[in-house]
């Protein structure tokens, strides 16, 4: 009997658990055995394996029951500084091949498909992708899994700060997650009708801002958001905001880091239905022989696109949407 194993690894996102379900159900109908593995790659290093009930690790279609609508992932994940190393790699096959694993499943973003690279030029198993992190920065998919509910986590929260911001006059600054991408801080401007998005793929220019700032003002607006992705060149919020003041900005300024409340939650609908959709062709893939590909949807298609094409760095945020926003904040 073919046996696979599945991880999560990085960062946590909402609908991880909704792919983990997906690879059980489906591989488990096609007569295959899944090995959960926790914590990630650490788990790999330490034989860390799903608590069946019997110690064989193996996940039953019963044992994901009811987790499609939880956040984060039942098989726990992690951040793994052994497995950069070339010996950790080496003890990570060693238990794969140990345990009799046949191919893997790793569900994260970027740095968990580059570590599922290196697991493959020692390990002779094979292993498909699956797009799961908040920052949608991979190719091959026009969203990461997580990162639609990331942004309606986002654009909740800004909704409440514009009643605040609003009653008092003043401006926002509101950092977003996202790693190196401005994807998140884009998308939760748009939705939150955010007057500016500090992003990393365009400059940010303080003093222009201010002079923007100060024509909205005397159009009459009692408050501004500004969203501000964390990977902005401009050096986070609290520089900005001392730019902002320096230059005379005409509201009272407050900053707000939203942090790791963006990572939890319910999964929506859109995150459950891709997240199964990724799950179900990357065990079908994984059985088939397919390896070093990820599972995504673009463009309205599931497809499969190698680990190296996921992470090149190509997707970039459209600029369409960057002027949609500055056409909405007049
Ligand atoms: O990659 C997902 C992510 O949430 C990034 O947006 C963020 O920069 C990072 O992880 C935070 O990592 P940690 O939870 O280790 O602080």
């Amino acid at each position: 009997m073919m046996r696979i194993a599945i991880l999560c690894s990085g960062g946590d996102a909402p609908g991880m658990n909704a792919c983990l379900r997906a690879v059980v159900r489906t591989a488990s109908t096609m007569g295959v055995e899944v090995v959960g593995v926790r914590h990630g790659y650490q788990g790999l290093l330490d034989g860390d394996f799903y608590e069946s009930g019997d110690g064989t690790g193996v996940m039953s279609a019963r044992s994901v029951s009811h987790i499609i609508q939880h956040g984060g992932t039942i098989l726990r994940t992690g951040r793994c500084d052994e497995f950069r190393t070339a010996s950790g790699v080496r003890k990570a096959a060693d238990t794969l091949v140990a345990n009799n694993i046949d191919g893997l499943v790793v569900i994260g973003g970027d740095g968990s498909l580059r570590g599922a690279i290196e697991l493959g030029k020692v390990w002779s198993g094979r292993i498909v992708g699956c797009p799961g992190t908040i920052d949608n920065d991979l190719a091959g998919t026009d969203y990461t899994i997580g990162f639609l509910t990331a942004v309606a986590t986002a654009v909740e929260a800004i909704d409440k700060l514009r009643d605040t911001a609003e009653s008092h006059e003043r401006l926002f600054l509101v950092e977003v997650m996202g790693r190196g991408s401005g994807y998140l801080a884009l998308f939760t401007a748009l939705a939150s009708g955010a007057e500016f998005a500090c992003i990393p793929e365009t400059p940010t220019h303080s003093a222009q801002m201010v002079s923007d700032i100060s024509v909205l003002k005397k159009r009459g607006k009692a408050s501004i958001i500004v969203v501000v992705a964390e990977g902005d060149d401009d050096g986070g919020i609290e520089v900005l905001r001392g730019e902002l003041e320096a230059e005379g900005c005409p509201y009272p300024l407050r900053s707000v880091k939203l942090g790791h409340v963006q990572r939890g939650g319910s999964p929506t609908p859109a995150d459950r239905i891709l997240a199964s959709e990724a799950g179900d062709l990357a065990a079908r893939a994984l059985i088939d022989g397919k390896s070093g590909v990820m599972a995504g949807r673009l463009a309205g298609q599931m497809q499969l696109t190698p680990f190296a094409e996921a992470i090149a760095g190509t997707k970039t945020v459209p600029l369409e949407q960057i002027q949609l926003l500055k056409r909405m904040s007049v």
